[in-house]
């Protein structure tokens, strides 16, 4: 895949051309006294998640309300996903199915975009192969979205917008936020890192850091609005800023957003271990807004494969950040993300990767079975181990981490946790759910009035998942 070096900022009024045809969209079904309304479905990261909430900001602009219905949507858009292969199908097999959908409702207009669409094999399977499918972009034409829509409007044709780009930077697209309390807030994009598994550099483009400016603004406006729970997100959120060439880092704009007034906790991921040092914990442990909380995907314990993975650090290297980061904070939350079965995995080297799980106790683990993405260097490598071994692999540190978790979770019992009311929930027994500074599940009984609302609340039992507690 080729790869362009320079990134660019989108012009402010390119973004304005945009909202001017948004405008232009609305008055036309308003003329024709339509009221269309849009399904948008989100697979994949929060970054992915953030995105979806710009694309329906463009929606609502464009006069399109909402739907949770595939049946009543006038327009479907799919953001879609390419971490692993998985993800992937699924988004395949909900695609082939809108077959259906739309023969029920010809003027059905069909969009897909994200990761998934920025690789130029799958968008030509889309076009080959479905199509029903009206729409497809990827990533970087996200911000022209209205203009692609309005092509599709008009000419009735279809519409592909897949071209490859370092990526650009594009402030201005209103927002459709999807929750009330706790809001994303994205601080880069991009990834230079080419971790020799991982398709996102391929489809997000290189690093490039917003404005701290922007980013301020944006902070200050959502703790105004009352939001307490505000993610910063990117792909290594520790190498904001080099791109800029000011002498911020990721540290200094963590100080910077906790000087704005409000009560708000502030969070953040993901941080590469190679780049997370001194300087970010201390500020963690200075900073009162910050969440104890830091997500380090570790991928594997054994020296050889991190050396394949091109993650740039050893297994001592990871445990002195860790030993530093807790001798700092000592009751962090600490979780990882961990990639069971890379190409060429010895038994002896996922050996590794299980005793580095027990020598940290991590709070929670996210793990994943290796999957091969077409175009990274892995999947070129040799993958002698059969599929069954890997599952047992996955299975074993499944099995060793939950135990950790139960442990960890019934330490909590007992406690007093300052916990965010963050919803409601579908269960009678206990209809709400509330965080824990460091981010634990809390399922506790209480008035909904609550939501938004930081509260003590009495942990009385634990599982491997989740707290039990009410409120004191
Ligand atoms: N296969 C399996 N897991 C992957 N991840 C990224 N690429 C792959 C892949 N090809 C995992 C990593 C990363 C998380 C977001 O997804 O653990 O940290
Ligand atoms: Fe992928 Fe590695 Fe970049 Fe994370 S740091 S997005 S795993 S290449």
């Amino acid at each position: 895949m080729p790869l362009n070096t320079a990134a660019t900022r989108v012009a402010p009024w390119e973004i304005e051309g945009q909202l001017a045809l948004c405008r232009d969209i609305a008055a036309r079904f308003a003329a024709a006294g339509l009221h269309p309304r849009a399904f948008v479905d989100t697979y994949g990261c929060q970054q992915n998640e953030a995105d979806s909430e710009r694309l329906r900001g463009y929606l609502r602009e464009m006069g399109y309300g909402f739907t949770r219905s595939e049946e009543e949507a006038d327009l479907i858009l799919i953001n879609t996903c390419a971490i692993r292969q998985h993800a992937e199908q699924r988004v395949l097999g909900n695609v082939g199915a809108l077959v259906h959908t739309k023969r029920r409702h010809p003027g059905q207009i069909i969009c897909l975009c994200g990761c998934s669409m920025q690789q130029e094999h799958m968008a030509r399977r889309i076009r080959d192969s479905y199509r029903h499918v009206d729409l497809v972009f990827g990533t970087h034409a996200l911000w022209r979205f209205p203009a692609l829509l309005d092509q599709v409007l008009r000419e009735k044709k279809r519409v592909f917008s897949t071209q490859d780009s370092a990526g650009s930077i594009a402030e201005g697209i209103p927002v459709v936020r999807q929750d009330g309390v706790k809001a994303w807030v994205s601080v880069m994009y991009g990834c230079n890192n080419f971790c020799s598994y991982c398709i996102v550099p391929y489809v997000r483009g290189r690093e490039r850091s917003r404005l701290p400016e922007d980013i301020l603004a944006e902070v200050a406006q959502l703790a105004e609005q009352g939001y307490k729970d505000i993610t910063l997100l990117g792909q290594n959120v520790n190498s904001y800023g080099r791109d800029l060439g000011l002498s911020l880092d990721f540290a200094g704009l963590l100080e910077q957003l906790c000087a704005i007034p409000g009560d708000f906790r502030l969070r953040f991921m993901t941080s590469h271990p190679k780049d997370a040092g001194q300087r970010l914990f201390e500020t963690m442990a200075r900073c009162g807004k910050i969440a104890p909380h830091l997500h380090l995907p570790v991928q594997s314990g054994s020296d050889r494969v991190l050396s394949a993975m091109n993650r740039g650090y050893t297994r001592a290297a990871y445990l002195e950040k860790v030993a530093a980061l807790r001798a700092l904070i000592p009751d962090i939350v600490l979780t990882s993300d961990i990639i069971v079965g890379f190409p060429g995995e010895t038994g002896a080297e996922f050996e590794d990767t299980l005793s580095l799980i027990r020598e940290v106790e991590y709070d929670a683990l996210f793990t994943f079975l290796y999957s091969p993405r077409s175009g990274t260097p892995a999947a070129r490598l040799d993958d002698p181990v059969p599929k069954e071994e890997k599952q047992a692999r996955f299975q074993r540190l499944v099995d060793v981490q939950n135990e950790i978790s139960a442990r960890k979770h019934a330490a909590y019992v007992g406690s007093v946790q300052q916990a965010l009311i963050d919803g409601v929930t579908g269960d009678p027994a206990h209809n709400l759910s509330a965080r824990t500074p460091g981010g634990r599940l809390i399922h506790l009984s209480g008035d909904p009035a609550l939501v938004g609302r930081v509260c003590p609340v009495r942990i009385e039992s634990a599982s491997t998942w989740a707290l039990f507690g009410s409120l004191e």
